[in-house]
C-alpha cells in the first residue's frame, strides 16, 4: 500500500506549525505516513488540487491566502465550511471534498481551557477578519444569544452581521462588558511584532473567559491583563491543535489527543 501522504498549503507556508503536529501524532500513533508544506500561490492552487491526489495525497489544510480560493474549487462543502466562506480542510477522493475546522478547533480548545465558560450569555468578539468568521460561527453553534463585535474598520463587521444574522450586534467605541460571558481577540494584535491589543477590560465580570486566538507569545498582553484581574484565560495554541484532528483522522485513520504531550512537541518545534 502507498504510505499516506498529506499536506499544509499556504503562501508562505515555512512557518506553519502543522508539520510538527502532525509529526508526532503519526509517530505517537506509531503510522507510517508524511505530512509536508507546499508553497502554492493562488493562481496555482487548481493545479496543485488536480496534481496531488495523483501523487498519493490523501487530502491538505489549506491556509493563507488560500481559503476562500479551496472553497469555490471544491466539488462538495460542509454546510459549516460554506457559512464560514472558506475551507481549511480538504479531502481528495472522487471528489474534491471541503470543509472548515477552524471554528470547532476554536470551541473545542475553549471547552477544554474554560470548562466553567457559559455559552448562555453574550460573548464579545475583537476583529472582522477571517479568523473571525469561524468564531462567529462557532459561538452561533454554541447558542450564544449575542456576539457584540467590534472592528477598527466597522464596514467589515457589518458585512459579517449581515451574513451571520440578528444574534451579531456592531459595537463602535466602549463595548458594554458588564453581562459578558466571553472576549475573544481575533484581530491579529498581540502577536509577536505588532502592537498589543488596547483592550479596556474594567467593569468584565470576573467569571467571563478571555481568549486570544494569537499563539504567538502564548501568553498575548491581554491574556496577561486578563490573568492578572482573576479572568479565566485560554490561549490560542490549542485551537490550532484541535482544527487539526479532523484531517488527522480522515487522512490517516486515527483520531489524535490534543494533550500536554501535543502542546509541547509543537512548541518545542
Ligand atoms: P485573519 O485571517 O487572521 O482574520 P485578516 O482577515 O487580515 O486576518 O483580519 C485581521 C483582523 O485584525 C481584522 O479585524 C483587522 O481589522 P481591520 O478589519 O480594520 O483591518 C484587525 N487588525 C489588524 N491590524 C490592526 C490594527 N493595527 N488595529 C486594529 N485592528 C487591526
Amino acid at each position: 500500500m502507498r504510505v499516506p501522504l498529506a499536506a499544509v498549503l499556504g503562501r508562505p507556508v515555512g512557518h506553519s506549525r502543522s508539520p510538527a503536529l502532525f509529526a508526532h501524532w503519526l509517530r505517537i500513533h506509531g503510522l507510517r505516513g508524511h505530512y509536508v508544506p507546499i508553497e502554492v500561490a493562488p493562481e496555482g492552487l487548481g493545479e496543485a488540487l488536480r496534481v496531488l491526489p495523483a501523487l498519493g495525497f490523501r487530502g491538505a489544510n489549506v491556509t493563507v491566502p488560500l481559503k476562500e480560493d479551496a472553497l469555490a474549487l471544491a466539488d462538495d462543502a460542509t454546510p459549516r465550511a460554506r457559512a464560514i466562506g472558506a475551507a481549511n480542510t480538504l479531502t481528495f477522493g472522487e471528489r474534491l471534498h471541503a470543509d472548515n475546522t477552524d471554528g470547532h478547533g476554536f470551541l473545542a480548545n475553549l471547552r477544554d481551557g474554560a470548562p466553567g465558560w457559559n455559552p448562555t450569555i453574550p460573548a464579545i468578539v475583537l476583529g472582522a477578519g477571517g479568523a473571525s468568521r469561524a468564531v462567529l460561527w462557532a459561538l452561533l453553534d454554541a447558542g450564544v444569544p449575542e456576539i457584540r463585535l467590534a472592528n477598527r474598520t466597522r464596514a467589515r463587521a457589518e458585512a459579517l452581521a449581515e451574513a451571520f444574522g440578528s444574534r451579531i450586534r456592531v459595537v463602535d467605541g466602549p463595548v458594554p462588558l458588564a453581562d459578558a460571558g466571553l472576549l475573544v481577540n481575533a484581530t491579529s494584535l498581540g502577536m509577536t511584532g505588532q502592537a498589543p491589543l488596547e483592550a479596556r477590560l474594567d467593569g468584565l465580570p470576573p467569571s467571563a473567559v478571555v481568549t486570544d486566538l494569537v499563539y504567538a507569545p502564548l501568553e498575548t498582553p491581554l491574556l496577561a491583563a486578563a490573568r492578572a484581574r482573576g479572568n479565566p484565560v485560554v490561549d490560542g495554541l490549542g485551537m490550532l491543535l484541535h482544527q487539526a484532528v479532523p484531517g488527522f483522522a480522515r487522512w490517516f485513520g486515527a483520531t489524535p489527543a490534543v494533550d500536554g504531550a501535543t502542546r509541547r512537541a509543537v512548541l518545542d518545534a
